[in-house]
């Protein structure tokens, strides 16, 4: 029988020396494995135990598969280490690669509603992002979260509700977006720190509203380890445009969800794998109004806040909430 090429050689066989549990027999890679895990059934918390075992036996059937060589292995402990390098108070690059391998959304896909029915129909949750600041400053139903002149005028509007359209009268949406220079406030520098951030709550009938910009799609940082791990596997580091809102209420599952602009160019290949159809929007565009009149020409009110003569994009957009766990 001839040898089995590399790719199709199973763990078992790779022999790796002195080490075996028989005295003067070498281990091979299968055996180190089970070793490696017999040691683990000590940890007294099961849960531990469950993900400690499951990671070892997938990341040894991992370097096993691709036959890892000394100076890959090392190549990845440099990588990790400058990942770990650059993370501050600001940048988080080890969630970034999370959301690059698409761990991120897959851990979010495995928390989602398991249950038919009931929650299958609450707004569905995608990636928080590093962009997000807590303590956005309140603003009232319809106030702009724009400080600065940031993109074109959007009127964001819609209704809060339950799973069944019951109204949920006093939530609150904590929004936050980019600017037309692809830029979080929390990026720039030049910006005032709560520039297109605001927490709105809804009206006694669940509606909301606000002046925001359209969003620009933008490449996530790539100046890292992450970048340029996006690079060499020929990927490139964009998001399709969106707008962040957290929605909760007493009494309800909270969700970090998106909208995103269906005239984005990057819908099918989002850098962090966090499209989903529900969430995709089309932001309908209103030619501005003549001087002196509150009316677009395709009759649409004009919101306060955009500027004269300008023209504006609207669109709506219903957040529904399933019940907090018991
Ligand atoms: C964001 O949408 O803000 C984001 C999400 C994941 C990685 C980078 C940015
Ligand atoms: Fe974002």
């Amino acid at each position: 029988m001839t040898a089995p090429a590399d790719d199709q050689r199973d763990s078992a066989d790779i022999h790796l020396g002195a080490a075996g549990s028989t005295a003067g027999q070498p281990m091979s890679a299968g055996e180190l494995t089970d070793v490696v895990i017999d040691r683990l059934q000590a940890t007294p918390d099961p849960r531990l135990r469950l993900i400690m075992s499951s990671l070892v036996r997938h990341l040894h059937g991992f370097v096993a598969d691709v036959r890892l060589t000394q100076d890959e292995w090392l190549a990845a402990v440099r990588f990790l280490t400058q990942t770990g390098q650059i993370c501050d108070d600001r940048r988080q690059e080890f969630i970034l690669l999370s959301d690059t391998l698409g761990v991120s959304m897959l851990v979010d896909l495995l928390a989602g509603p398991s249950g038919e029915g009931v929650a299958g129909f609450a707004t569905e949750s995608t990636v928080l992002g590093p962009f997000y600041v807590a303590n956005s400053p309140d603003r009232e139903f319809g106030a702009s979260i724009a400080e600065q002149p940031s993109g074109e005028p959007a009127w964001v509007s819609g209704r809060v509700t339950d799973i069944d359209g019951t109204p949920i009268g006093g939530a609150t949406l904590d929004v936050w977006q980019n600017a037309d220079d692809m830029l979080y406030a929390v990026q720039n520098p030049d910006s005032p720190a709560t520039n297109l951030r605001g927490k709105f709550r809804t009206r006694p009938d669940g509606s909301f509203a606000f002046l925001g910009v359209r969003p620009t799609d933008y490449p996530i940082p790539d100046d890292g380890p992450v970048g340029r791990s996006l690079a060499a596997t020929g990927r490139h580091p964009w998001r399709p445009a969106h707008l962040h809102v957290i929605v909760s209420a007493p009494g309800y599952q909270s969700v970090a969800t998106h909208i995103f602009d269906a005239a984005s160019k990057y819908l099918d290949s989002d850098a962090v794998f966090a499209v989903k159809s529900s969430l995709v929007r089309d932001f309908t565009r209103h030619e501005p109004a003549a001087a002196g009149e509150a009316t677009a020409p395709d009759g649409a009110r004009v919101p306060d806040g955009v500027p004269p003569g300008s023209a504006w994009y609207s669109l709506k957009h219903d957040f529904l909430l399933s019940p907090a766990e018991p």
